[in-house]
């Protein structure tokens, strides 16, 4: 061997040698990257029954599927020492991936490192992945986990803020948007799920709030736990915050996989088609005696709902806030539909503030993203009240009127049984553009039911008569027989046709089959002015 070559073989050893190094060394780091805050801070994280950053985006993704960016950020802050504090991700899991093979974009926040908090870095991450969802029109699912504002880094941890809200509100209407509560979140920071369309929280280790315990006793001198002032249970079924309550991890995991199967990738998608599940004959034949013979007895509307729809294919929203509506997703003949229905079962099915408000942006998350909605209406009216009054029912009551008139989707109707004075028109009426309206021969369609009105129409004579009671029954019965049908409104074409409760189904797909081409455009405008 001369020389020369003897020098060639060594230098390629030495280059292999040092490449092999520099492959080591990225495997090194990556290692150091999913070990998060390490594993103390990892058994910590187990301890408290809390999945790690990277378990919860396994969970959700489709195997092999996950492509994660900017692993290698770190801050750059100096503050309080905080250089010795300094980890590859810098706090937040992020990247793309599929769920059931659909793309999706994910953050997920790593509370093992420096509690998950939100700083410069961490924030211009999240905001990447949110500028890529938006722009390849994708879901944007994020898990929350986090001190809040990353105290150490000041106004750069607020301005973060900032940076995410503003995509938020941009992207809303765009792309669905679904936080996942699996931690704290606290102060400023609970306004980014609160901007996104739905808030999945984990019952016992999720917790929002705008002032901790700790202010809110200084301030006003309440005592309250983290759960009692914002655990799952109180902003599911008090403020109505929560869409949806994982009892674990997992179930809130499972609950977004159930929430996207419904849901288009984005507003100039189509909402996702699937095999045709269909409810049975008998089941159908229920409807016809599931009305109870006296008007004043309640009755549950999910009996309706999940007879008519496919089977086994309704996600409930908000199932405990606002009970006396019922809102959620299924479908019909495999069509993904939203479902707004009065529930009888509480408050006699009337409506409030908060039924108000929960309907609303419900019907305008559907219109946003392109799915139909299916109303089933059983309303004797607004809660009459100081409390509603005094906390404007007239204010949330027109949001509901302005979600239903401005939804450009196909819009169906079933009168089951009460449709009363104003809160007849507002529940998808024909007279705020609905499609095809039904009402079940049960249907009451008048200005109020026939005892409020008799005491109105004939107060005079009621006043003068000796036997007020056999006069108010014979003057009830009259006017029973004269107003509280559907044929009135059938013969104005308020209502397009009056069926068979088990002929429901089938004319309620009938209807939507030709309104899958509908075209309806607002004029055009900047934004309306929706009462808020
Ligand atoms: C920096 C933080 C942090 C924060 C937690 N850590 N929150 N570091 N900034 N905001 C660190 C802790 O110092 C600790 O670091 C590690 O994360 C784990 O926190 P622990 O306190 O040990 O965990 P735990 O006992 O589970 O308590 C969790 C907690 C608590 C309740 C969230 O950490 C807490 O109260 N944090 C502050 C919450 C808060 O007030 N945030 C600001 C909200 S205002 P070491 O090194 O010890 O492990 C806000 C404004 C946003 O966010 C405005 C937007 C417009």
């Amino acid at each position: 061997m001369n020389l020369n070559t003897e020098l060639g073989t060594q230098k390629d050893m030495i280059k292999k040698s040092n490449s092999e190094k520099k492959n080591e060394e990225l495997l090194e780091k990556r290692e150091e990257a999913l070990m998060g805050g390490g594993q103390k801070a990892i058994d910590k994280q187990s301890e408290k029954g809390k999945l790690t950053a990277r378990q919860r985006v396994e969970l959700l993704l489709d195997p092999g599927t996950f492509s994660e960016t900017n692993m290698f950020v770190r801050h750059n802050c100096s503050n309080f020492n905080l250089e010795k504090k300094k980890f590859y991700t810098d706090g937040v899991v992020t990247g793309f991936g599929q769920v059931n093979g659909k793309l999706v974009y994910v953050y997920s926040q790593d509370f093992t490192i420096l509690g998950g908090s939100l700083g410069e870095a961490q924030a211009k991450k999240i905001a990447y992945t949110m500028d890529q969802a938006l722009q390849n029109g994708a879901p944007l699912i994020g898990f929350n986990d986090s001190g809040g504002a990353r105290i150490q880094e000041g106004a750069n941890s607020l301005a973060g803020y900032g940076d995410i809200f503003i995509r938020n509100v941009r992207a809303s209407g765009v792309i669905p948007q679904i936080s996942c509560m699996v931690g704290p979140s606290a102060g400023g920071a609970v306004y980014s799920p609160a901007l996104t369309d739905f808030v999945i929280m984990t019952e016992d280790t999720s917790y929002m709030f705008v002032t901790g315990p700790s202010v809110v006793k200084a301030v006003t001198g309440e005592d309250a736990t983290f759960e009692e002032l914002g655990g799952a249970s109180i902003h599911s079924a008090n403020s109505g915050i929560a869409h949806l309550t994982g009892s674990d991890e997992i179930e809130s995991i499972e609950f977004i996989k159930l929430l996207l199967s419904y849901l288009p990738s984005n507003n100039l998608e189509d909402p996702p088609i699937k095999k045709i599940t269909v409810t049975n004959d008998a089941d159908l034949e229920c409807l016809n005696s599931v009305i109870p013979e006296d008007p004043q007895i309640p009755y549950d509307v999910r009996e309706i709902i999940l007879r008519v729809v496919d089977k086994g294919n309704f996600l409930e929203i908000q199932k405990k806030w606002a009970q006396n509506i019922i809102v959620g997703f299924s479908r019909l003949n495999g069509y993904p539909i939203g479902i707004v229905a009065n529930q009888p079962n509480n408050l006699a099915g009337a409506l409030d503030i908060n039924a108000s408000s929960k309907a609303a942006r419900f019907i305008r998350f559907c219109d946003a993203f392109n799915i139909p909605i299916i109303s089933f209406v059983d309303v004797p009216g607004f809660l009459p009240g100081l409390d509603q009054e005094h906390n404007g029912i007239i204010k949330h009551g027109a949001k509901l009127i302005y979600a239903y008139a401005e939804a450009t989707v196909p819009k169906l109707t079933v009168i089951t049984r009460k449709a009363y004075g104003g809160a007849y028109i507002v529940m998808g009426s024909k007279h705020l553009a609905t499609d095809m309206n039904f009402a079940w021969p049960s249907a009451e369609i008048a200005v109020m039911g026939a005892e409020g009105a008799v005491q109105v129409l004939y107060r005079r004579d009621l006043a003068k008569s000796d036997d007020k009671e056999t006069l108010l029954e014979e003057l009830k019965n009259e006017f029973i027989e004269e107003f509280n049908n559907p044929y009135l409104a059938a013969e104005k074409g308020y209502i397009d046709d009056v069926i068979l409760p088990s002929e429901t189904r089938r004319k309620l797909i009938a209807a939507l089959w030709p309104l899958l081409r509908k075209r309806d455009k607002l004029p055009n405008k900047k934004h309306g002015n929706v009462p808020l």
